[in-house]
């Protein structure tokens, strides 16, 4: 059986100003009316075997949370696992696993982000299984994706004999990641894992005894709340923060990798990657809401409450909320976060 970790507790900065504190990217409907959680949950539906979810998320989004999970038919049995305060992916991960300790024999967890897509569920659930396996096998399992451009806000895997791996290394420089990309044997991590509670135990008393300890605590003295299970605030507290692919993947010799060729997946880091898998018009627009286009190409247009019109526009983000507009090239839509920033220390 497959318990699935749903990771639902960061921010996306690079979205905004659709991305807020109290509205991240997981939560928002990007590609249609469902939101990338909801689309993460309905994915992990179709897969064999598959056991209720265990969502984990800061309490912060609790309901909103809730409410969105509630919005999909047949999603009954659930968990929500509350964070008093973010610690990162590492510590979110120990907690889900230590608080499913002991409910079902022989389970394989698998953990996904919430806040990404993946086209071709056919090649994810091939994948899964893949994945499955190997963690039966004793391997933590990552998901890896062939690069197409030298991307530094991703994991990279090296390649070795067979489905073991040579390497991993979080976040290159962007040096690294042009050499990455020109040598062929490195894949994106998609930021999915696999593993079997044994060999993710063993593994953190090795490389994070004293964060998969402070977990265990804050398991133990955490709280039914309503709908919700909440970790122990000052267990959590103490715990070190890290992510998993510092904590973990960097660390471990246990780790092997399943390539999934054509999954289509994106973590939509940023407005252009918004843009390069979405449907575009005869012009090369991506056009969301009430939009006008006159003489106006390769553009992403995105309205919420007006109508928005341009005219001999080229390569250009327009995105409208209630409160905010942003425009900007295209192809400095990595730039968006330099604007949160500023609104952080000058507002
Ligand atoms: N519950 C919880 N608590 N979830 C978290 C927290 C936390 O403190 N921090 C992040 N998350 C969730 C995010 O919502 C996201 O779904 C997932 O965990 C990954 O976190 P990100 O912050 O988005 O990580 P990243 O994108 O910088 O890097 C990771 O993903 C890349 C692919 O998208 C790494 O695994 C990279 O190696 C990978 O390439
Ligand atoms: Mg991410």
């Amino acid at each position: 059986k497959i318990q699935p970790v749903i990771l639902a507790g960061g921010v996306g900065s690079r979205l905004w100003p659709l991305s807020r504190e109290l509205y991240p990217k997981q939560l928002l409907q990007l590609t249609d009316n469902t939101s990338l959680l909801q689309t993460t949950l309905l994915r992990v539906s179709q897969l064999p075997d598959i056991l209720p979810p265990v969502v984990v998320v800061g309490e912060e989004h609790r309901f909103i949370t809730r409410k969105q999970i509630d919005e999909l038919d047949g999603y009954n049995e659930y968990t929500i696992l509350l964070e008093p305060m973010g610690r990162n992916t590492a510590p979110a991960i120990c907690g889900a696993v230590h608080f499913c300790n002991g409910m079902e024999e022989d389970i394989v967890f698998l953990v996904l982000p919430a806040d990404h897509v993946v086209m071709n569920q056919n090649i994810f659930n091939d994948a899964v299984e893949r994945a499955v396996l190997l963690a039966d096998e004793g391997y933590v399992v990552t998901f890896g994706v062939k690069p197409t451009s030298p991307e530094t806000g991703y994991g990279y895997i090296e390649g070795g004999d067979g489905q073991r791996i040579q390497s991993f290394k979080e976040k290159p420089g962007i040096e690294l990641a042009r050499k990455y990309l020109e040598e062929g044997s490195y894949f994106w991590n998609s930021g999915m894992f696999a593993f079997s509670e044994a060999t993710f135990a063993s593994e953190m008393e090795k490389h994070g005894p004293e964060m998969y300890g402070c977990m265990a605590e804050a398991v133990e003295r955490g709280e039914v709340d309503d709908r919700f299970f909440r970790f122990e605030k000052n267990a959590m507290g103490r715990c070190p923060a890290d992510s998993i692919d510092y904590a973990l993947m960097e660390k471990s010799d246990k780790v092997a990798m399943v390539v999934a060729e054509n999954l289509g997946w994106s973590d939509i880091g940023s407005w252009q990657a918004l843009w390069d898998i979405l449907d575009k018009d005869n012009s090369g627009n991506v056009t969301q809401g009430n939009v006008l286009l006159e003489d106006t190409e390769n553009c992403l247009v995105r309205a919420e409450e007006m109508l928005i019109a341009t005219v001999g526009l080229e390569d250009t983000l327009v995105v409208e909320t209630a409160d905010a507009l942003l425009v900007a090239p295209l192809s400095r839509s990595q730039d968006v976060k330099k604007i949160v920033t500023r609104l952080k220390k000058e507002r």
